[in-house]
């Protein structure tokens, strides 16, 4: 398979190129900032994006940048029509609603984790928070010092999964001063430290006993090798909206 990858020279990019690789694809870098090669392959410019997609017609793209390249480049595989994986996250509804619009046309799959764990950890969390709906929840992810989205995208998909069994809760992020918890509401804590891959807890406490559920990433690498795996699932496959459940046995998202 071919695989344009944008972004190609960021943490995420740089192990999706790897990954690819292993997986015994050929990688099309692509980066809007960065020249030359990468591990002897060439570094396609990002203004030549649409371009490089109409000459070398990847299966595929992958995608780890930024909400408005992400966006932008993800409308260029709709009009070449080549099917796009994105791992971007803290997109806003107007950015979400503009790559949903691409889905119209190609197979889109956009998952804020590409860690398999991740969904093990979503179908956990609704079993608990159901068997234990008196109980107070909290949220805490922890990521490197260079994330620039809080709360995380997957810490979004944590507490949508949390509402999918109790109804719609009021979300606190962090607290501050005079902040007595409310009955319902659920905190979120975003820390930022270090190299830290990515780290999800679900906190549920009462009746003196405390439930934790978390979820580590050990490197970067996991959450490449999904999205490679996403990318093979995705080639072929009609238009449409896919997460990455989709592509899993047995999940639901
Ligand atoms: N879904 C998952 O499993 C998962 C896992 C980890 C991270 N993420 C998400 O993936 C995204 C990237 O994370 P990262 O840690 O790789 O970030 P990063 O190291 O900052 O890389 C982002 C890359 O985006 C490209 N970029 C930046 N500004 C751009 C612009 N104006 N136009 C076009 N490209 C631009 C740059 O690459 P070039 O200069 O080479 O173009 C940059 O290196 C974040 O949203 C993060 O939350 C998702």
């Amino acid at each position: 398979m071919r695989v344009a990858v944008t972004g190609a020279t960021g943490r995420m990019g740089r192990e999706v190129i790897d990954a690819a690789r292993e997986a015994g694809h050929e990688p099309l870098p692509v980066s809007h900032s960065a020249t030359g090669e990468t591990g002897g392959t060439e570094v396609h410019p990002a203004d030549g994006f649409a371009t490089l997609l109409s000459e070398r017609e990847p299966d595929a793209t992958i995608d780890f940048t930024l909400p408005d390249p992400s966006v932008s480049y993800v409308a260029d595989c709709a009009e070449a029509g080549v099917p796009a994986v994105v791992g971007t996250t803290g997109f806003s509804e107007a950015q979400l609603a503009a790559l949903r619009e691409a889905a119209e046309r190609i197979p889109v799959l956009q998952a804020a984790n590409f860690a398999r764990g991740v969904q093990g950890l979503l179908a956990v969390v609704r079993e608990a928070v159901a068997a234990l709906p008196e109980y107070d929840v909290e949220v805490t992810e922890t990521h490197h010092n260079g994330k620039r989205d809080a709360p995380s995208g997957t810490a979004n998909r944590v507490l949508d999964a949390i509402d999918q069994t109790r109804g719609d809760s009021s979300r606190v992020h962090g607290r501050e001063g005079e902040a007595p918890r409310e009955d319902g509401e659920i905190g979120v804590h975003a820390r930022r430290a270090g190299d830290i891959t990515g780290e999800h807890e679900v906190l549920l406490a009462g009746n003196h006993e405390e439930l934790r559920l978390t979820h580590r990433a050990g490197s970067r690498g996991v959450f490449a090798a999904g999205a490679v795996e996403a990318a093979e699932w995705l080639a072929g496959r009609p238009p449409g909206w896919y997460d990455f459940s989709d592509t899993l046995p047995d999940t639901e998202s």
